[in-house]
C-alpha cells in the first residue's frame, strides 16, 4: 500500500514515494526523479534497477505504471525511450501542495533530523590593514553560509580569525610608544571607520619609514616583538589600542556591507596564544612533527617543492617563533574539544588551500580530527577587474573595499532615484544602499565560490539579467500588486485549471526546500541564487501571460494572487538566506 504522503512534503517527494510504492521489489532504489521539459518529471531509475534485478527496463517501467495508485496526484505517466517514465502532475495537486507550503512559516523547508555543530571561520580581516575585495568574499560567502545552515537547524558558531598578531606589531607598538598621542581621540569624539583607518595608515607608514631608515629604531622594534610575545603589560596595552582602532574600522565596513558580526565571535590569531607551545609539544611528543634544521616541521609524501624536495608545514620556526600554522592547529583543538564542533568550515581564499590541506592532515595524524569530524575549506577564487586580471587600481594598488561599496551604493541610488516617483531623499538613500550592497553580494554569490569572477558594477546593477536588482524588482512588483488587490486576497483554488506559465512557476516553487537542502549540504549559496533567478524569470513569464487583477473570475484572481504571494515570500526568504534585502517598494 502506498503510504499517505504528508501535506508538507513536496510534489517531488510525493511522486518518488508513489513510484517506490508501485514497485515494492525496487526497495530503496533511487527512482532518479528529475524535473523535465517533456513532462513535469522524468524518472530514469528503471534502467539501473533493471540491471540490478536482471529484467527489461521498459517492462519494469510498465509495471510501475500499472502499480501507480489512481488518485489526484498523477495525471499521466508514459514510458518512453529505453524505459524512462514521463510523469505529468494534476493541476489540483500542484495547487494543493503549494497551499500546504504557504501555510508553513518555513515554506516547507524541513529542519535537519540530526543537527550538528559547525564552527565556521569567516570574515577575517587583518588588524591595522585596509580591507580589500578578498575580505568582501570571505564576509559575503561566510554570512550566506551561516544563514543557510542556521535555517536548516544546524548549530553554527562563527569564528572571525582576524590577523591580530605577528612581528609587524613590534614596529607599530614601538612607534606608538615613542609618539604616544598618535592614536588619541578627541575627548568628545566618536571616531568614524574612515578616520580610524586613516589613523592606522598614517601610523603604519610613519613607523615603516622609521623602521627602514633608522637601525636603532629597528632594533627597538624587534625587541618589542619579544616583549609582546612575553606578554609584557605595557606592550599588550598598546597592542590592544591597535586592535580597538581596527575594530572601529572593521565594524564600519561590515555595517556598510550589512553583515552582522558579534564581538564575542572575533577570536583572532592572538586568541590562541596560550595554546601554541602546548600544540607544538603534543605534535613533537607524538612524533607527528619533527625537528629539521631547528624548526619543528610536519612532512607529507605528496607535498613537494619544484626541486622535488618535500615542503614541510612549519609549526615552529628555528628562532622559536610560532607562525600561522601553529595558530590554526591550536584553533582546531579549541574548536573540536571546547566548542564541540562536528564540522570545521573555513571560508578562505583558494590560494591558501595547501596550507589547510597540510593543517587538516596534521590534525588528523595528531588525533584532533577524528572520523566523526569533518574539516572543509570553502575556498573562494579571486576577484578580477574588467580586464580579467586580479582587481587593482589604475596605480596598481589593491582596491579598497569601502570605495567599491560606496560606488555601488552611488550607482544604485541613481537608479532608484530615476525610477522613484514619490520617494523621499531618505528613502532613496536607504533603498540605494539595499540595492547597491545587494548587487555586490549577489554578484559574489551567484557564481560558485571556487571560481574567479569579474567585478563589473555596470553588470551588477543592471535591471535585466542575473542580478539582485532584477530579483528585488520582481519582489517589489509583486508587493505592489498585492497592495492594489484591495479586497481580494491570495487563496489557492485547486479546482482551477492552470495555464502553462502558472504550472511552470508552481512546479519551481515546489523545489524550494530541496534547493535549500542542497545549498546547505554543499555549502553552495550559488545554487540558491540560481534557483531564485529562475524563480524571478518564471514569475516574469507568468506576469506577462496571466493577468492577475484583471483575470475576471474572482476565484482566478485569488488563485493568481496566491501564486504571486508565495513567489514573493519565497524570494524574500531566499534573499534573506543570502543576506540580501528585499525592499517593499522600488
Ligand atoms: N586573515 C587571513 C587573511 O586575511 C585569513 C584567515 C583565515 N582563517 C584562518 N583560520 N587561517 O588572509
Amino acid at each position: 500500500m502506498a503510504s499517505v504522503p504528508s501535506l508538507a512534503s513536496s510534489l517531488h517527494q510525493r511522486i518518488a514515494d508513489a513510484l517506490s510504492a508501485a514497485l515494492p521489489e525496487a526497495g530503496a532504489a533511487d527512482p532518479l526523479l528529475r524535473r523535465s521539459d517533456r513532462a513535469d518529471f522524468q524518472a530514469n531509475g528503471m534502467l539501473a534497477l533493471a540491471k540490478k534485478l536482471g529484467g527489461n527496463p521498459r517492462e519494469l517501467a510498465g509495471k510501475v505504471v500499472e502499480g501507480l495508485p489512481a488518485g489526484d496526484l498523477i495525471q499521466q505517466v508514459e514510458v518512453s525511450g529505453p524505459g524512462f517514465l514521463n510523469i505529468t502532475i494534476t493541476d489540483g495537486a500542484i495547487a494543493r501542495t503549494l497551499a500546504a507550503r504557504a501555510a508553513d512559516d518555513r515554506l516547507g523547508v524541513p529542519l535537519v533530523e540530526r543537527p550538528g555543530t559547525t564552527v565556521i571561520d569567516w570574515a577575517q580581516p587583518n588588524v591595522a590593514k585596509e580591507m580589500h575585495v578578498g575580505h568582501l568574499r570571505n564576509s559575503v560567502i561566510g554570512n550566506a553560509v551561516v544563514r543557510i545552515l542556521e535555517f536548516t537547524g544546524e548549530k553554527v558558531i562563527s569564528r572571525h580569525h582576524i590577523g591580530d598578531w605577528g612581528t609587524q606589531f613590534g614596529m607599530l607598538i614601538q612607534y606608538l610608544l615613542e609618539h604616544p598621542h598618535e592614536l588619541d581621540h578627541k575627548a568628545d569624539g566618536e571616531v568614524s571607520g574612515e578616520e580610524a583607518m586613516s589613523n592606522l595608515n598614517r601610523l603604519y607608514k610613519a613607523s615603516r619609514t622609521l623602521f627602514d631608515s633608522d637601525e636603532e629604531f629597528k632594533a627597538r622594534a624587534r625587541r618589542r616583538v619579544v616583549d609582546l610575545q612575553a606578554g609584557d603589560e605595557e606592550t599588550l596595552a598598546l597592542w590592544q589600542r591597535f586592535v580597538d582602532e581596527s575594530k572601529i574600522y572593521f565594524y564600519s565596513v561590515f555595517d556598510k556591507l550589512d553583515v552582522e558580526i558579534r564581538d564575542e565571535d572575533i577570536v583572532g590569531e592572538s586568541g590562541y596564544n596560550d595554546m601554541l607551545a602546548e600544540t607544538c609539544r603534543l605534535l613533537e611528543e607524538s612524533g607527528v612533527a619533527v625537528r629539521s634544521e631547528g624548526a619543528l616541521c610536519v612532512f607529507f609524501d605528496d607535498v613537494k617543492g619544484p626541486d622535488g624536495n618535500p615542503v614541510p608545514l612549519i609549526v615552529q620556526k628555528s628562532d622559536g617563533g610560532f607562525g600561522y600554522a601553529a595558530t590554526d592547529l591550536s584553533a582546531i583543538r579549541d574548536r573540536v574539544f571546547n566548542l564541540k564542533a562536528d564540522t570545521l568550515l573555513y571560508v578562505v581564499d583558494v590560494r591558501q588551500s595547501l596550507h589547510f590541506k597540510m593543517v587538516f592532515e596534521t590534525a588528523r595524524r595528531a588525533g584532533w580530527l577524528t572520523e566523526g569530524t569533518e574539516a572543509v575549506q570553502l575556498g573562494f577564487g579571486t576577484v578580477l577587474g574588467k580586464d580579467g586580471k586580479p582587481f587593482k587600481t589604475r596605480e596598481g594598488e589593491t582596491v579598497r573595499l569601502v570605495d567599491l561599496l560606496d560606488e555601488a551604493i552611488e550607482r544604485a541610488s541613481a537608479i532608484v532615484r530615476e525610477k522613484a516617483q514619490d520617494l523621499t531623499e531618505e528613502e532613496i538613500a536607504e533603498r540605494g544602499a539595499q540595492v547597491g550592497i545587494g548587487a555586490v553580494k549577489y554578484a559574489d554569490l551567484s557564481t560558485s565560490a571556487a571560481r574567479d569572477y569579474k567585478f563589473d558594477l555596470d553588470q551588477m546593477v543592471s535591471l535585466n539579467g542575473d542580478t539582485s536588482v532584477y530579483l528585488q524588482y520582481a519582489y517589489a512588483r509583486i508587493q505592489s500588486i498585492l497592495r492594489k488587490a484591495g479586497e481580494a486576497g491570495p487563496v489557492a483554488h485547486p479546482e482551477l485549471a492552470l495555464a502553462p506559465a502558472e504550472r511552470a512557476l508552481g512546479l519551481h516553487l515546489d523545489q524550494f526546500a530541496a534547493t535549500v537542502a542542497e545549498a546547505a549540504g554543499e555549502y553552495a549559496p550559488h545554487k540558491l541564487a540560481g534557483y531564485l533567478y529562475q524563480l524571478a524569470s518564471l514569475y516574469t513569464s507568468f506576469y506577462d501571460q496571466c493577468p492577475v487583477l484583471k483575470a475576471g473570475e474572482p476565484a482566478q484572481v485569488e488563485n493568481r494572487l496566491f501564486l504571486c504571494d508565495l513567489t514573493a515570500r519565497t524570494l524574500r526568504k531566499g534573499m534573506e538566506l543570502l543576506g540580501i534585502r528585499t525592499p517593499e517598494r522600488l
